[in-house]
């Protein structure tokens, strides 16, 4: 089980990470006069948001005591900021970010949830998993359309309070991610 437990702290760290990190890029966004970027970026630090509530939720059902987040994760704002680059690089550095989570950690994590029958665990990791995915597509998405300098229209942007599927334009009827209907999708502004 402590294995497990280790990998919800670090999830939650990473997520945290990444949630405070693309707070930032969405700022750089705007000031490079890029708005639909930074709309993205603060969708998907919404969506990060809802990861770490299910990871630490599972975290605190798990070892059957409550969770202090402050005690896993020691946010450094120096840190942080030194991560913020251009735009441009901001977004190549989310999809690397995001990538390395679905392909390589969120994916070895799910394995040794069901090795160790952990299913709580394994749920959290594997709905944060899907979400990565997601979000890695999009942000590959808006980097096409910046480095072809074409005009990114502004459009909706719904978030799964679920999962933290991120869906542009109308929410879907039910979410494609963790199948609860669209009520569950909050529009960020
Ligand atoms: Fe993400
Ligand atoms: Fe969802």
């Amino acid at each position: 089980m402590s294995l497990i437990v280790d990998h919800l702290k670090e999830a939650i760290k990473g997520e945290t990470n990444a949630k405070l990190k693309y707070v930032l890029f969405a700022e750089q966004a705007e000031k490079e006069n890029y708005p639909e970027i930074a709309h993205l970026f603060r969708a998907i630090s919404s969506a990060e948001s809802i990861h770490i509530k299910n990871h630490t939720q599972a975290l605190a059902k798990i070892t059957n005591s409550e969770v202090n987040i402050y005690e896993i994760v020691k946010i450094n704002d120096d840190e942080l900021k030194k991560q913020v680059k251009d735009t441009r690089n901001n977004l190549i550095q989310a999809i690397a970010g995001e990538t390395f989570e679905f392909k390589e950690m969120y994916k070895s994590f799910i394995k040794d949830a069901k090795r160790e029958d952990l299913y709580l665990a394994e749920f959290s990791f594997d709905l944060a998993r899907k979400a990565e995915i997601v979000h890695s597509k999009l942000y590959i998405q808006y980097l096409k359309k910046l480095d072809k300098k074409e005009n990114i229209e502004p459009i909706e942007i719904n978030v799964c309070s679920i999962c933290g599927n991120v869906v542009l334009g109308e929410a879907p009827k039910t979410c494609p991610n963790c199948d609860h209907e669209k009520k569950f999708f909050k529009k960020i502004d």
